[in-house]
């Protein structure tokens, strides 16, 4: 069996065919991907990735934690079997099924039949969708586990977190309680591919873990918060995640960033008065400036309303990241287009599509637009912030061409109502904006 110690003096490194030791009796049996370049279609890997595995082995047996892409099992069977037989396999623990950690359980359950794999009430149906059990390859034995829940290795003990949505339903964390190791699945990874393994080893992955971060676990900042509710107050020498370095040295450094990164930044500034308003922004584009004078007076409007302070911004003046990090601490967003060629214009696409890593539940969503023929835009901004979970408390609002006096209150009178959605006046209803003015 061919195994790497690595202490801290050792110049380890990932070798083909060779499992690295993390922690007594822990082996690192992952694999490593340095040439990937986009992960997931929407992440850029400028280092790779590693998609990382564990052993863990016990007085009374042997326990696998999460496999790894399917294109990569030969790898990791190597390395599997480099430190442990098959048939001494008692447990698979699967923290999370997407594809890149499950893509080698199929075979492995064919391996190693008498497992029983240990996954999160939620997997169930993932699961079942992953194996596709027909009469030539019978079900695999499968136990659900939640927070507490332990099973035993002897002198290993396995213990569950329940960390849900981190970043799909079914994810969850191993602890194990001897050895002060968490098996953390996505959670605390990133892409960066170093065979050097160790965060005091690899090369500088600060920009990857933040970006991991930026791109999987932003849309899910309280269930980051409530997983660091479990996870913070145990012991730890050790996190090991499934993508990227295995944290040893000073681990819970990587927990603190992750509350840093999951802590509300934009009221800091603003004043107390401001964290007692609720935030309306208002973003347009306006060809011949109908829309931006819908934009601004639905702002004099939205701006009667006692408690709700307003910002008007022209999407044509601004990078798009900032104005994201805005809305996320915002409570209602307004957008105003033309509709040109029968749509919106593309800078609100833009800007929409990038709100997929923030998480959107509670606000409030409302579009206006001047148009010319037929002003399609409006409605097919509302139904996108739909889809995006947005309430849309007031109907947009649409006027053709140049907006006269009339239509401009209008306009205020829509931004009043929408105000009054914001502060609770008209909650839980869709305002017809014909019975506003
Ligand atoms: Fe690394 Fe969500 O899978």
């Amino acid at each position: 069996m061919n195994a790497v110690l690595a202490d801290a003096g050792a110049p380890e490194r990932a070798r083909p065919g060779e499992a690295v030791e993390i922690a007594p009796g822990v082996h690192w049996v992952g694999a490593l991907d340095p040439a990937l370049r986009t992960f997931d279609i929407i992440l850029r890997t400028a280092n790779g990735t590693t998609y990382n595995a564990y052993l863990v082995r016990g007085t009374e047996g042997v326990a696998i934690i999460d496999t790894v892409k399917a294109e990569f099992a030969d790898e990791f069977f190597a390395r599997l079997e480099a430190v442990a037989r098959y048939d001494e396999i008692r447990v698979i623990v699967l923290n999370h099924l997407e594809p890149d950690h499950s893509g080698a359980l199929p075979e492995l359950m064919r391996r190693a039949p008498q497992a029983r794999l240990y996954i999160s009430t939620r997997a169930t149906s993932m699961l079942k969708a992953l194996l596709k059990p027909s009469e030539d390859e019978p079900s695999f034995e499968y136990q659900t586990v939640g927070t507490g829940d332990e099973v035993s290795l002897g002198d290993r003990t396995l213990r569950f977190l329940h960390t849900p949505y981190l970043h799909w339903p079914d994810t969850q964390c191993t602890y194990v309680v001897e050895e002060a190791v968490l098996f953390s699945g996505d959670v605390f990874g990133c892409h960066h591919c170093d065979s050097r393994l160790f965060n005091d080893r690899c090369g500088d992955f600060r920009f990857a873990f933040d970006d991991y971060y930026a791109h999987i676990m932003r849309p899910f900042k309280t269930h980051v918060m409530d997983a660091l509710r479990l996870i913070e107050p145990l012991p730890l020498k050790m996190v090991a995640p499934t993508h990227g370095p295995i944290l040893r040295d000073r681990p819970r450094r990587y927990l603190t960033r992750y509350r840093e990164l999951s802590s509300p930044r934009f009221t800091e500034g603003l004043g107390e008065a401001q964290e007692a308003h609720k935030t309306l922004l208002i973003f347009y584009l306006s060809s011949y400036g109908n829309t931006a004078r819908m934009a601004e007076a639905i702002r004099d409007g939205a701006e009667e309303t006692a408690g709700v302070r307003v910002s008007l911004y022209d999407l044509a003046g601004g990078a798009l990241q900032p104005f994201v990090d805005l809305i996320e601490s915002a409570d209602a967003l307004a957008l105003g287009s033309p509709t040109i060629n029968g749509d919106a214009v593309k800078p609100i696409w833009d800007l929409l599509s990038s709100l997929a890593v923030i998480d959107l539940k509670g606000k409030l969503g409302a579009a206006f637009g001047s148009y010319g023929w037929t002003g399609e835009a409006v409605r097919m901004i509302e139904e996108r912030m739909r889809g995006l979970k947005l309430r849309v408390p007031v109907v947009g609002l649409r006027i053709k061409l140049i907006p006269t006096d009339a239509e401009l209150e209008d306009c205020r009178a829509f931004g009043r109502a929408l105000g009054a959605a914001m502060t609770g006046a008209n909650a839980g209803q869709t305002l017809e904006f014909a019975d506003l003015v």
